[in-house]
């Protein structure tokens, strides 16, 4: 029988990805002022050992304002990427490769934890510690009425965004991390930029699709440049905002053209987010796969190796969508939380191994266990 492509290694740089499965980037909102907890170790360590090529982090705020919530993580100082290490050495012991999501949250920082709301942050949040701090973006719009309304990031502040991302990244290779993403979609602050709905500005960081690109792309050349030539790097994207006169797919290919030619390797295909809390949904209905097309016109378009992600829930689907060469990778959220074994459950019901490569703690005696029901079944 064929290798299923699901399970087959992809080589990006020096960094080989066992199999073509990553844990897409999700929120705990569970840190304390930034900083990792075993929670993460848990939950990390709990992926590595189900099978994952990748695990990567959620979002990682590069400055203590960019945190979404009072409960994100931060990598803004050696302490933060301190707090991290258990959980990256733990990926790394056993047998997954480690990943970190570098992000600013823009004009929708402070805002209240999706279980005490996911809008802006109320009284009531102000009276269980999580107080607001004043938020910037591209232009001083908010994300819709009732938002906190930012404050138009100027040019000095925009050059130190960028130092403090390339200062993220050292902190990631310090740490052991083997790739890296920059998060530029789901309305934080550098997909802000790229959208014409949320950039205004009349100087050299707005205008025109370049003008609105500039921010990113001088932060993924700043990343690159801080960031080992060996080890690959990923760009999320939102790769349309799914509202009218907004990002379109045209301009995420161009886009990924000028990333590719600065070093990015993989661009992770997302969507929407821009204009509300949702982060994944770009205002159309989410049937399986939803955001597949997307990584496919990408991938053709600028000739990249693409994140397929969003609603992937079980192996063939996700072995049609490489088949098809909609993508490269698929990042699995969600499905992941419903089943943190996934990749081993996937591999044992499309028939690539019965326990051989899965922690000997456990592999052992499963496989011993299938021996013997095998055996029963025989007869
Ligand atoms: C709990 C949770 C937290 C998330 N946090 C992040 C994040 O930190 N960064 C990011 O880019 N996307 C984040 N997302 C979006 C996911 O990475 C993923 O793109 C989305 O859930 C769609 O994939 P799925 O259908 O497999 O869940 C989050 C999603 C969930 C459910």
């Amino acid at each position: 029988m064929t290798r299923p492509l699901l399970f087959t290694p992809l080589q990006l740089r020096d960094v080989t990805f066992a199999n073509r499965i990553t844990v897409s980037p999700m929120c705990q909102y569970s840190a304390v002022d930034g900083f990792a907890n075993n929670w993460h170790l848990v939950h990390l360590g709990g992926l590595a050992k189900g099978g994952f090529a990748a695990v990567m982090t959620e979002a990682a705020a590069v400055q203590d304002h960019g945190r979404i919530t009072h409960g994100d993580i931060g990598l803004w100082s050696d302490a933060h990427a301190d707090a991290l290490r258990p959980a990256i050495d733990f990926i790394k012991a056993n047998g997954a490769l480690a990943g970190i999501q570098l992000a600013h949250a823009g004009r929708k920082a402070s805002m209240q934890r999706p279980w005490r709301g996911n809008g802006p942050i109320t009284e009531a949040d102000n009276a269980l510690g999580d107080h607001v701090w004043p938020v910037k973006a591209p232009s001083a719009l908010p994300v819709a009425e009732g938002w906190l309304v930012p404050e138009e990031i100027t040019q000095s502040e925009i050059a130190a965004l960028i130092d403090d991302f390339a200062a993220a990244a050292r902190r990631a290779d310090a740490l052991g991390c083997d790739f890296i993403e920059i998060h530029s979609g789901h309305g934080y602050l550098l997909q802000t930029f790229l959208s014409p709905l949320s950039n205004k500005r009349t100087d050299g960081y707005g205008g025109d699709r370049k003008g609105r690109s500039r921010a990113l792309l001088e932060t993924a050349e700043a990343v690159r440049a801080a960031w080992p030539q060996g080890k690959p790097l990923f760009v999320r994207i939102s790769s349309v905002d799914g509202a009218e006169g907004g990002w379109e797919i045209a301009d995420s290919i161009d886009l990924a053209k000028d990333l590719k030619a600065l070093g990015v390797d993989v661009m992770d295909c997302s969507s929407g987010g821009n204009m509300g809390a949702s982060k994944v949904s770009a205002g159309v209905p989410l049937p399986p796969g939803f955001q597949l097309p997307y990584a496919q016109a990408i991938r053709e378009g600028a000739g990249i190796a693409t994140q397929g992600v969003g609603l992937i829930v079980d192996g063939p689907q996700a072995e049609a969508a490489l088949q098809s060469g909609q993508c490269d990778l698929v990042a699995i959220g969600r499905q992941a939380l419903f089943d943190p074994f996934w990749p081993r459950h996937q591999a044992y019901d499309m028939g690539v191994n019965a326990y051989d490569d899965w922690p000997e703690q456990y592999g052992w005696w499963l496989q011993r266990r299938e021996k013997s029901i095998q055996a029963m079944k025989k007869g």
